[in-house]
């Protein structure tokens, strides 16, 4: 997936085929530190999580053995399959479905925390306001959302992730949440040597 899409939004098969040809470059193949380290922080105890496009499963999984429901929502069979796997490997137990989040949203009802790694960059560039109205079906007053996207600092490349200006995200998210918090994070990335600058919004509806 380049780091800017040009043209429609990517079908499933497209994400998809990012996962047949090998390790997809967003794919730590481990949770992102920035998760539990806000969990933590704050003391989250959310009861419902629900991850959107949660990829090769690693961050709901991690959510998982820490005992919080998970449901995790990921449109690329080949990346769910994966995930699945992983699950059963560390024992964890937890709701994978294949779907579009944004399908999914519309009769999910509500969680406590909504956590996305990686969706919100690309998805706003094409699909901002069916991804804000996912965001404002699945969550009720009181829900936090953990959004991690890239930000600036890098030069072009094509591995990283889009780069979403500090403003962009205060305008865009903030049309539904308060900020408790956006700073920056480094986001791991299938490199081991490799990680992007990002940032780590976490809102509360
Ligand atoms: C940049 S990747 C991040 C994956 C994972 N969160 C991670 O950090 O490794 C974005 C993920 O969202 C999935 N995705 C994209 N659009 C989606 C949609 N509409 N519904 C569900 N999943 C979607 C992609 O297949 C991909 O796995």
């Amino acid at each position: 997936m380049s780091r800017q899409l040009k043209t429609e939004y990517p079908t499933s098969a497209d994400w998809d085929a990012a996962y047949r040809d090998g390790t997809p470059p967003w794919d730590a193949g481990k949770p992102h530190a920035e998760l539990p380290r806000v969990l933590d922080e704050y003391q989250l105890r959310p009861r419902t999580v629900l991850e959107v496009g949660c990829g090769s499963g690693a961050d709901a999984i991690l959510m998982a053995q820490r005992r919080l429901e998970v449901t995790a929502v990921e449109c690329a069979p080949i990346a769910l399959e994966r995930a699945r796997l992983r699950a059963e490997q560390h024992d964890a137990l937890l709701r994978f479905v294949l779907a579009d989040a944004f399908e999914f949203a519309q009769k999910a009802g509500q969680f406590d925390m909504v956590y996305d790694a990686g969706l919100y960059h690309y998805a706003r560039e094409r699909k901002l306001a069916s991804y804000l109205d996912m965001l404002w079906r699945v969550t009720r007053p009181g829900s936090h959302f953990l959004c991690l996207a890239g930000a600036p600092g890098e030069a072009e490349d094509d591995d990283g992730p889009p780069q979403v200006d500090e403003e962009d995200v205060r305008n865009e998210l903030g049309r539904l949440f308060e900020f408790v918090h956006l700073r920056p994070i480094r986001l791991e990335s299938s490199d081991p040597n490799r990680r992007y600058s990002a940032w780590s919004c976490l809102m509360r509806r």
